[in-house]
């Protein structure tokens, strides 16, 4: 809290969840619920797609594998089945009937094709469906990331760059690599396979591309200054960069954002609508216009701006002149602007996302979230703690809902930004209407 006042904490009987003694903070995985196929071609870089698999499944994806043929000279079938704890696919034709490629197409949200071989890329630019993984590629209408892995003289050759060309204007896939190294045969050039790490990046911000594509995101950020005269004013230390952070990635991910900011001195991010308030009362106008009357005009309300709990009660119009005298100042209680909205709602849109900064360890800071969750009605409570966050580039945080808790490890704000929108997304796509 920013103001020099604060409540007593809430009594423990009134927590809506059990308390802290026995909850595991699971870091939040940032595949979860996402249907990854991995389709493995056959090179000597094959190996790297079992180091894939297990970084996919430990992000919390659902892995379906996909060998070719000679993918199974390099590794095999039983490999994959033991890491992913089912067989892998080997062929278009399934036991169960049906047809395979389209089912599995249909429900991918990725398809990956590591390593990529010269010969798949030349059947996919020329629209081939001779084998499960050229089939599943022209059935499915997820996004397709390809990462080729060859001898340089391979990648160079003009028949591959003109392959590689046509299935990049046809815009249908996307290449990770290959990168300049050493390759299988000792020689040195592009043709390296990128590195699974390189790989696992690439699939979540293929994932999360777009996922708020035609949502309205409010975001409010930065400190709110309280005028004691027209020089003096309460305030507190944000800096505004969670909130910023929070806006341009939702900016990025195809979300059309209006950002409620503070006074803080941070550029606009690229394609947000910036409105600029200063008191809470100031922004608290600036929300209702935002959401509309009815709370209708958007998708998720995000508050992660450090609203003055209080502001002098009176705010004089001439500088106040200094004497010996001891000086008391009254102090009003601001509005709960997102309780408000919250209490206000009555239906599961917008999404509600708190923050709550606290100096406390990690079990006050669960039980102040859970307090939050219930008092101010909203579906998510970001909590972090003022050393591990406060004007910093990165945060730790704990994501607290009223079914879970889970552990954002210190990662970059924008970093930090894009698992909160994760989480938005999902709730966006799976039930909020
Ligand atoms: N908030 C708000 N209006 C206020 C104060 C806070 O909308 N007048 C929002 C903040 O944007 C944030 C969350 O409520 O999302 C923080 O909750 P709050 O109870 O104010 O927490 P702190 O001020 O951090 O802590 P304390 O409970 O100690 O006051």
């Amino acid at each position: 809290m920013s103001d020099a006042r604060k409540p007593p904490p809430p009594p423990a009987v009134e927590l809506a969840t059990p308390p802290f003694a026995g909850v595991a903070l699971d870091p939040a995985p940032r595949l979860q619920g996402k249907r990854v196929t991995l389709c493995v071609t056959g090179s000597i870089a094959a190996y790297k797609a079992v180091v894939l698999l297990r970084l996919l499944r430990k992000e919390g994806a659902e892995v379906e594998v996909v060998l070719s043929r000679s993918a199974t000279q390099f590794v095999g079938a039983a490999t994959f089945a033991g890491l992913n704890g089912r067989p892998p696919f080997l062929d278009m034709f399934s036991p169960a009937g049906g047809e395979l490629h389209v089912e599995l197409g249909g429900c991918s949200d990725l398809l990956l094709i590591v390593p990529a071989t010269a010969d798949v890329i030349a059947r996919l630019a020329a629209g081939r469906a001779d084998d499960l993984i050229a089939a599943l590629a022209l059935a499915s209408r997820c996004p397709v990331l390809i990462a080729p892995a060859m001898h340089p003289n391979m990648w160079d050759h003009p028949a591959t760059q003109r392959n590689v060309g046509a299935l990049l204007a046809d815009g249908r896939v996307s290449f990770v690599g290959p990168t300049v190294g050493e390759v299988a045969s000792g020689d040195v050039g592009q043709g390296r396979m990128a590195e699974p790490e390189v790989m696992l990046a690439r699939t979540v911000a293929a994932l999360r591309a777009a996922t708020l594509g035609g949502r309205h995101l409010v975001v409010t950020a930065g400190p709110t200054a309280e005028d004691l005269d027209p020089v003096r004013y309460f305030g507190n230390r944000s800096s505004g960069k969670m909130g910023f952070a929070i806006a341009e990635r939702a900016a990025a991910r195809g979300g059309r954002v209006t950002l409620i900011a503070g006074p803080v001195a941070l550029p606009t991010p690229p394609g947000v609508v910036r409105v600029d308030v200063r008191s809470a009362l100031s922004m608290r106008a600036a929300l209702w216009e935002a959401l509309g009357a009815e709370l209708s005009a958007a998708d998720a309300l995000i508050m992660a701006a450090a609203v003055a709990d209080y502001r002098p009660a009176e705010t004089h119009a001439t500088k106040l002149k200094r004497s010996a005298a001891s000086l008391q100042l009254d102090l009003t209680p601001n509005p709960d602007l997102l309780a408000e909205i919250g209490h206000a709602r009555t239906s599961s849109l917008p999404i509600l996302v708190g923050f709550a900064l606290e100096t406390d360890d990690d079990e006050g800071l669960l039980r102040y979230a859970r307090a939050k969750l219930v008092s101010k009605r909203v579906d998510l409570v970001v909590a972090n703690r003022a050393e591990e966050s406060l004007g910093r580039d990165a945060v730790r945080a704990l994501l607290v809902t009223g079914e879970n808790c889970s552990e954002l490890r210190a990662m970059p704000k924008t970093e930090a930004a894009d698992r909160i929108l994760d989480w938005v997304s999902d709730r966006l796509q799976n039930g909020a209407t």
